[in-house]
């Protein structure tokens, strides 16, 4: 199987308003590289507009959450197919800020997950162990815990992509080591082709925790190392442009 085409996502969080917009135009009107996918998750009030900044470009737009369900009585949420229906390609599941900060389960992300299925989203899973986790030496098992128990049987074959955010790493500037990356990649792909066949050979593992134009050529050069989520780096395009530079292409 060809390994996945490199992805480097940019998850905006909570930041952007309309005049962020034009770090978006710059990002389309470069996006036009060979071998790798670029995309922009914004705010769910940016997706639409996003979506026809990046119209005709390379540059696809992604949510950063979704509900489980298409419709109902959910105050404040939005579904995969109102993602979808403003532009919206791929969707961020799981992300650590939901985790701990919505007590999101591997459960209710599995839900979700099949949600964006229904709705014609790629799903970008993520899973990550905490300082404390790390510490206590059960990075690997946290990780391929949360992978099994996060991706329904019926990704099987859908596009699909796995983000590993060490949760510690992330907004800090601290990084694990090469070595450390390398080997939970290796974990995820291991768990993945177990669940899935050879079909778990084909999603991007993505690493995702402080990634910046000073050290993403290294992180994404690694084995198993599919591309990245960025957070912080990938509000500014310069900066946002530099990592895609600096990523091996498909
Ligand atoms: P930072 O790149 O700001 O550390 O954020 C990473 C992240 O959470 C991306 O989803």
């Amino acid at each position: 199987m060809t390994p996945p085409t490199p992805l480097i996502a940019g998850n905006w969080k909570m930041n952007g308003t309309g005049p962020a917009l034009v770090e978006a135009r710059a990002i389309a009107d470069a996006a036009d590289v060979a071998g790798v996918r670029l995309a922009l998750c914004p705010p769910a009030t940016l997706v639409e507009r996003m979506s026809r900044e990046a119209a005709g470009s390379r540059l696809e737009i992604g949510g950063q959450d979704c509900h489980a369900d298409a419709s109902g009585a959910f105050t404040g949420d939005v579904s995969a197919e109102m993602l979808r229906e403003a532009g919206a390609r791929l969707v961020i599941l799981g992300h650590s800020e939901r985790r701990a900060g919505y007590g999101e389960t591997d459960a209710l992300i599995t839900a979700k997950a099949l949600a964006a299925l229904r709705a014609g989203l790629e799903p970008i899973i993520c899973v990550g162990e905490t300082r404390a986790e790390r510490e206590e030496g059960r990075a690997l098992a946290v990780v391929t815990r949360q992978i099994r128990g996060s991706l329904p049987a019926e990704l099987a074959g859908k596009p699909f992509t796995v983000a590993y955010e060490p949760v510690w790493a992330i907004g800090t500037g601290l990084t694990p080591t090469l070595e450390d990356i390398a080997e939970v990649h290796h974990a995820i792909r291991a768990t993945l082709k177990d669940m899935f066949g050879e079909a778990g050979a084909a999603p991007a593992i993505l690493y995702g925790g402080s990634v910046k134009p000073g050290n993403a050529a290294e992180i994404l050069a690694l084995p198993e190392v599919g591309g990245a989520l960025v957070g912080g780096a990938s509000l500014k395009a310069a900066d946002f442009l530099a990592i895609v530079a600096g990523a091996p292409k498909a």
